[in-house]
């Protein structure tokens, strides 16, 4: 069985990470490059991207589809869960989850804007621990710094300050990665916060949940960890490859581009 796992551009590939450490597998990885940042987009244009990037997946047989993106998990996971005849994995869930392990009860969530916005998080952690203390903040500089390569400097730093500040000040004891590209700058966000705040990346309960999906219908064996990936793109496969070998740290073989709907490079 093949997984698709899908983000606007790079974020996704902290999840890919996770996913090839846990389990063996085909995975098909798409970077809606065109479009990124989804932190910026309409819900209306996200569901669009959503929609032709399953079409994507059908056409090439993939089952499951890990939605490596918390603002698509956020913005459009809700309104179209029945509507896809696939299995789909989404962040908000499984970053609650991990969340909820080491937080005594205030968090703070760095995430885009369109995932604040949404109240997702809120939401989700207000299900199951209704008394708990959540503070969303949008960041979006933090995207466009990532997607040019840049995770550490001045720039970083600042944009790290600005978003941090109002969570030291809600006092809160954990921070959530709510973006699958923050992973990238986790060094920058404990040098500001320090020891006393527990950094949560959600990438490992989604491991969890992914390998344990296909383990119980038998479509993987734990110990066989053999992967195969196949990369795809927008927009600029030549900039995704770069990229994605420098935060990898290693080869991403062939990376091919899928215009999406009504777009050329
Ligand atoms: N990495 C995605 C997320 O988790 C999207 C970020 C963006 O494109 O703005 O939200």
């Amino acid at each position: 069985m093949c997984i698709g796992i899908f983000d606007s551009g790079v974020g996704g590939l902290t999840v890919w990470r996770e996913l090839r450490r846990v389990m063996g597998g085909r995975f098909i990885y798409f970077g809606d490059t065109a479009h990124v940042p989804y932190g910026e987009k309409s819900p209306e244009q996200l569901m669009e991207y959503f929609w032709d990037i399953i079409d994507f997946f059908q056409q090439r047989e993939v089952k499951a589809v890990v939605v490596a993106c918390n603002t698509m998990s956020a913005v459009v996971l809700p309104k179209v869960q029945d509507q896809v005849p696939l299995k789909l994995f989404g962040m908000i869930d499984a970053a609650v989850d991990a969340a909820v392990k080491v937080s005594h009860g205030k968090v703070g969530v760095l995430a885009t804007s369109s995932t604040a916005a949404s109240g997702a998080y809120e939401e989700a952690f207000g299900r199951i621990r209704p008394t708990w203390d959540v503070t969303s903040q949008g960041c979006p500089r933090l995207v466009p710094l990532i997607e040019a390569g840049r995770t550490s400097g001045p720039e970083v730093e600042k944009a790290v300050a600005e978003y941090v500040k109002p969570l030291k000040n809600a006092a809160v004891d954990t921070i959530v990665l709510g973006c699958t590209h923050y992973p990238f700058v986790t060094s920058v966000i404990e040098h500001q916060v320090g020891s006393e705040i527990a950094i949560v990346d959600p990438a490992i309960r989604i491991g969890q949940e992914v390998s344990a999906w296909f383990g119980s219908k038998n479509e993987i064996r734990v110990e066989d960890r053999s992967s195969h990936t196949e990369f795809w793109v927008s927009r600029n496969p030549k900039g995704f490859q770069t990229l994605a070998q420098q935060f990898m740290g290693t080869m991403i073989p062939n990376v091919n581009l899928y215009e999406m709907a009504g777009e050329a490079e």
